[in-house]
């Protein structure tokens, strides 16, 4: 029975205690009508009602594969952009604070890139020359442009092999919006830093010259993470003196020198796995956001593992956190009442040729 969308009003002074109830009683109101999928920064508070969590690459094959009415996803905008372009037409996937985006995939967008096109086509033939690499940490009309332009979707997780992919079709490639993901994965394919030039999107040419520009092996834009630009190589060295038998982990979105300098660097799943299959005991320094690391040391310590935060002050996807229990009970309830609100649809052109670029990754991971 359809009524009225209840106002988030109504749900905005609720407190986490009865937030919670609410939740658990309008989940269990839609039964399997509703699967909640939570990326591994989110809240624990939210955490704690996941059906499914995971990486971007985890969730996004998730979504795909979901029988789920309704997917609920508790992560950032182009997370649930993603689960709608590979999830069934009659799915609906939904974003329970719309204002949970991700600063690094707003720091390049479809005109940007445009442009960016446009001005390589005066160096060379960009179609024939370089194949655009987005992460997919981006808006999913950037995902449609790469599908457009024989281009590809990466992950944190398998941003090499999608390297490897690109390499076997066109001579370079351009890598948006994250310079650290694209420099560190060319780097550990044999790529010399110096054939990695940085695209700045403000400046003519991007700040390059001509020369420059075919020199290079990877375009990287200028974007990354305001959360894994926190940590730094400082970080790291007080660890190792105060611990030398310390391990230290990154996630790629950290700078090139902290990736350099850890014994491990991975996507969020990877992060997790590798300390909960290291021996009882092992003392880990994690260089990725906080809700992860808080979590990951709770579960690991009963044998004795120590995990740390890298930095000294707090950071947290604050994009993220904003899908909060009082948001997630507001949607809740109102698909129990047979209202969807904040439906995530990407317009039927773009998913299509977004949905592309997707599945190329999909299978080549
Ligand atoms: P993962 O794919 O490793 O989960 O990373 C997503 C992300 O946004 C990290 O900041
Ligand atoms: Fe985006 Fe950084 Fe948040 Fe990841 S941690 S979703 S890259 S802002």
């Amino acid at each position: 029975m359809q009524t009225a969308p209840i106002d988030f009003a109504a749900f905005n002074a609720l407190s986490d205690r009865d937030a919670q109830a609410r939740i658990s009683a309008a989940r269990e109101r839609l039964g399997s009508r509703a699967v909640i999928l939570c990326h591994h920064y989110q809240r624990a508070d939210v955490y704690a009602h996941a059906d499914l969590t995971g990486d971007s690459l985890k969730l996004s094959r998730l979504a795909s594969q979901s029988d789920a009415e309704f997917i609920v996803f508790c992560g950032v905008h182009f997370m649930a952009e993603v689960a709608d372009i590979l999830s069934r037409p009659e799915q609906i996937s939904i974003l329970p604070d719309l204002a949970a985006g991700c600063s690094m995939a707003d720091m390049a967008n479809r005109a940007k890139v445009e442009r960016c096109w446009r001005e390589l086509s005066t160096v060379f033939d960009p179609d024939a020359t370089i194949t655009p690499v987005t992460y997919i940490n981006s808006s999913a009309d950037l995902k449609a442009f790469c599908g457009e332009h024989g281009g590809i979707v990466c992950t944190s997780s398998n941003a090499p092999k999608i390297l490897d992919w690109s390499f076997a079709r066109r001579e370079k490639v351009l890598f948006f919006p994250d310079q650290h993901l694209g420099r560190w994965s060319g780097y550990k394919m044999g790529i010399p830093l110096e054939r990695m030039v940085l695209w700045n999107p403000d400046l003519p040419l991007g700040g390059l010259t001509p020369e420059e520009i075919r020199e290079a092996k990877i375009i990287l834009w200028h974007g990354y993470c305001s959360v894994h630009q926190m940590f730094n190589p400082g970080q790291i060295k007080r660890f190792r003196e105060k611990h030398p038998d310390g391990k230290v982990i990154s996630h790629p979105e950290c700078s090139f020198e902290v990736c350099a300098q850890s014994d491990a660097v991975g996507s969020t799943e990877t992060i997790i796995r590798v300390v909960k299959e290291s021996p009882p005991g092992t003392r880990w320094l994690v260089g990725t956001e906080l809700n992860l690391v808080e979590r990951l040391a709770e579960e690991v310590k009963a044998e004795s593992k120590i995990v740390q935060f890298m930095a000294d002050m707090v950071c947290m996807c604050s994009t993220m956190q904003r899908i909060d229990p009082q948001h997630l009970a507001w949607t809740l309830e109102n698909l129990a009442a047979g209202n969807v609100v904040n439906p995530i649809k990407v317009p039927e052109h773009e998913a299509k040729l977004a949905k592309i670029a997707l599945e190329r990754m999909l299978d080549a991971s």
